[in-house]
C-alpha cells in the first residue's frame, strides 16, 4: 500500500465556482483521490477555500458584511457544494486559518533567517477617504493612450497599453470613486527568489515525467519571463495573515499582511494539519505527509490545477520551500489542465456566463456533470462546453450504454428467475471472450488511471461498459431462455455480476450512481478486480438484489434548448 498526498488548487472565496473552475482542479483531483483509495492506497486528499487578498474584501464589502463572517459563510456554501459534488477531500480547510497564519509566519520567519528576504522601499497610491492603499486594478482613470476613460491603474483594456498607476489623468480610487489620492512610501519585504533560481531550474529539470503543460509554464517563466525575479510578499491591506517574523513583531511592518499568493500554498500544508485537529489527531499524523524528516519520505505528492496557477506552483511556492531550509515534502506531480471554453466563448464569473456549480446542481444530479467534463477535460488543449454535446454523451453513454444495460439485466432476471441470482449453466465460449476482453480493458484503463490520462480513462471505461452490452445482445437470455433455461441462468449471472464490477470501476467518475448500483445488488464489495473472472464471482447464486430506479434520464430538446437559452446571459 502506497501513501498518496492530493492537493487541488484551493478556489478563491468570493464566489461559486463555475464548471470551467471544477474540471481544472477539483474534480479530476477526486478522480484521482477516489481512484487511489479504491486501489487501496492511502491517500490524504486536501483542498480548502483561499480566502484572503482584495479581491475577497470587495466582495465583502458588496455583500454588506464584515469579511471575516463573508468568508466564514462563503466558506460553508462551497463546503456544500463540493460534498453535493461527490467531492472527497479528507479535509476542506480555510487560508485564514490560526494554523495557516502560524505556518505562513513561520516560513516567512525562514526565509529571513536563511537571507531570501529583503525589505524594499516603495511609492504607492494611499486613497485617503478609503483609507487604504490601492492595488494598481483599484485605481482607474482615463488612458493617456487612447482616452478610455475607465482604464485600470495596470493596464487599459480598450487599448492594451500596460500602465503605471501615475500615468493615469484624473486618477480615482475604484473602490468609492475618491480623487483624494496621495503618493505615499509604504516598505515592504521581497522574496529573493532570484537566489535560488539555479535550484529551482535544476528541480524542473529533473521532472522528465511531467505534463508538457506545466513543464513548458514553468520553463517559459524561468527563462524569458519575470517569474524568478525577487517579487513582493506582502501588502498594505488589513485581511490577511499579519506580517510576522515566526513569532516575533516584524520591525516596520506592523499593520500589513503577507500577499494572498505567498500564503495560499502553504494552506496545503496547513489545511492538513486542521485535518488532525478536526479529527482530534496528535500533529505527528499530519507532519507524516509533509515532513521528510518526519515519515514522508514514501509520500508520493500529486498537485492538480488550471494552466493559470502553474508559475505560482512550479517557481514561488518551491521558492518558499527550497529558501525555508527545512526538509518539506515538494510535489511529484503536477497535473495541469487548459481551459474549458463555453458555448463560443469564455465562461465568465463576472458577466455569469456559463454554467455555475450550484446552477449544475438544481436541473441534474452532480454525476451527470462529472462524466461529461472529466470525458472532455481539457487535456491536450482547450475544450468547449456546448448544450448539443452534453445532452448527446449523456444521452448516449451514460443512459443508453450503461443505463441501459443495468436495466436490461435486473428486469429480464426479475421477471424469468426472481430478484435473486439464479443458479446453473455453464461459461462457454462467448463468455471466455468477455472475460479476455475485459482483462485487456481494464489493464489499459488501470494504466490510464495511474498516469491520470483523464480522458483516455474515461474512453476505456466507456468501452468496458460497451462490452457488456454486446455481450448481452450477443448471449440474449431472453432468447436462450426459451430452449436453455440453465444457460440463460449463467447468463444472467454474469451480468448483474457486471454490475458490481462496473459500479467498483465507475466509481472514480459517477461515485453516486455507483452507489446506487451496490445499493441495488444489495453488496459493499467494492473490491477492485485483480483478476476478471474471480471478480465476476462476487456474487453467488441465490443472492438478493433489487432493480434500481431509472440510473439516467434521457436529457430532452426541450431540456436543452431552455438550459441553453437560461445560462447565456448574466447571472441571476
Ligand atoms: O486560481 C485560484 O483560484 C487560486 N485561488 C488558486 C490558489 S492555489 C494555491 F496556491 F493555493
Ligand atoms: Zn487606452
Amino acid at each position: 500500500m502506497a501513501r498518496h498526498l492530493i492537493t487541488s488548487a484551493i478556489p478563491y472565496i468570493n464566489g461559486i465556482k463555475h464548471l470551467g473552475n471544477l474540471v481544472g482542479s477539483q474534480l479530476p483531483a477526486d478522480l484521482c483521490a477516489r481512484y487511489l483509495r479504491g486501489r487501496g492506497h492511502e491517500v490524504m486528499f486536501i483542498c480548502a477555500t483561499d480566502e484572503h487578498g482584495t479581491p475577497a474584501e470587495l466582495a465583502a464589502q458588496k455583500a454588506g458584511q464584515p469579511v471575516a463572517e463573508f468568508c466564514a459563510q462563503m466558506h460553508g456554501v462551497q463546503a456544500d457544494i463540493a460534498r453535493r459534488f461527490g467531492l472527497s477531500f479528507d479535509h476542506f480547510g480555510r487560508s485564514s486559518s490560526q494554523r495557516n497564519q502560524v505556518l505562513t509566519q513561520h516560513f516567512a520567519g525562514q526565509l529571513a533567517d536563511n537571507g531570501y528576504i529583503a525589505e524594499v522601499s516603495e511609492k504607492q497610491v494611499y486613497s485617503v477617504d478609503d483609507g487604504r492603499f490601492l492595488p494598481d486594478r483599484y485605481i482607474e482613470g482615463t488612458c493617456p493612450n487612447c482616452g478610455y476613460d475607465k482604464a485600470r491603474g495596470d493596464q487599459c483594456e480598450n487599448c492594451t497599453k500596460q500602465l503605471d498607476p501615475t500615468d493615469l489623468i484624473d486618477p480615482r480610487s475604484a473602490i468609492s470613486g475618491s480623487t483624494n489620492l496621495e503618493v505615499r512610501e509604504t516598505k515592504h519585504l521581497y522574496l529573493r527568489q532570484s537566489l535560488l533560481k539555479d535550484q529551482i531550474s535544476d528541480w524542473i529539470d529533473s521532472k522528465h515525467d511531467w505534463p508538457i503543460l506545466t513543464t513548458s509554464i514553468a520553463r517559459k517563466w524561468l527563462n524569458d519571463g519575470d517569474g524568478l525575479q525577487d517579487r513582493g510578499i506582502t501588502r498594505d491591506l488589513h485581511w490577511g495573515v499579519p506580517v510576522k517574523r515566526g513569532d516575533q513583531p516584524w520591525p516596520g511592518m506592523e499593520g500589513k499582511v503577507f500577499y494572498v499568493w505567498f500564503d495560499a500554498p502553504i494552506e496545503y500544508i496547513a489545511a492538513t494539519a486542521e485535518w488532525a485537529d478536526a479529527h482530534g489527531r496528535p500533529d505527528a499524523d499530519w507532519r507524516r505527509w509533509w515532513r521528510l524528516d518526519e515519515g514522508a519520505k514514501d509520500v508520493t505528492y500529486t498537485q492538480f490545477m488550471g494552466k493559470d496557477n502553474v508559475p505560482f506552483h512550479t517557481l514561488s511556492f518551491p521558492a518558499t520551500i527550497i529558501g525555508s531550509g527545512e526538509p518539506w515534502k515538494m510535489v511529484d506531480y503536477i497535473k495541469s489542465f487548459n481551459y474549458l471554453t463555453y458555448d463560443g466563448g469564455q465562461f465568465s464569473t463576472s458577466q455569469g456566463r456559463g454554467v455555475f456549480m450550484d446552477h449544475a446542481l438544481e436541473i441534474l444530479p452532480a454525476d451527470y456533470w462529472r462524466w461529461w467534463l472529466l470525458s472532455h477535460a481539457p487535456e491536450s488543449g482547450d475544450s468547449e462546453f456546448t448544450w448539443d454535446n452534453f445532452q448527446q454523451s449523456v444521452n448516449k453513454d451514460l443512459a443508453d450504454v450503461l443505463g441501459n444495460f443495468v436495466s436490461r439485466i435486473t428486469k429480464f432476471c426479475r421477471s424469468k428467475f426472481g430478484e435473486t441470482i439464479p443458479e446453473g449453466g455453464e461459461y462457454g465460449p462467448e463468455e471466455s471472450r468477455l472475460i479476455e476482453a475485459l482483462t485487456t480493458r481494464i489493464h489499459a484503463y488501470d494504466g490510464f488511471m495511474a498516469a491520470m490520462e483523464v480522458r483516455k480513462s474515461a474512453a476505456e471505461l466507456r468501452a468496458i461498459w460497451v462490452l457488456g452490452n454486446e455481450y448481452l445482445q450477443g448471449a440474449a437470455p431472453w432468447s436462450t431462455f426459451k430452449t436453455d433455461p440453465e444457460k440463460a441462468a449463467m447468463q444472467v449471472r454474469l451480468g448483474l455480476n457486471l454490475i458490481r464490477l462496473y459500479a467498483v470501476l465507475s466509481a472514480p467518475f459517477i461515485p453516486f450512481t455507483a452507489d446506487a448500483m451496490l445499493a441495488a445488488m444489495q453488496t459493499d464489495n467494492r473490491d477492485w478486480p485483480d483478476d476478471v473472472a474471480t471478480a465476476l464471482t462476487a456474487l453467488p447464486a441465490s443472492h438478493a438484489f433489487t432493480v434500481p430506479e431509472v440510473l439516467f434520464a434521457k436529457i430532452s430538446d426541450e431540456s436543452r434548448e431552455e438550459w441553453q437559452a437560461r445560462f447565456q446571459g448574466v447571472r441571476a
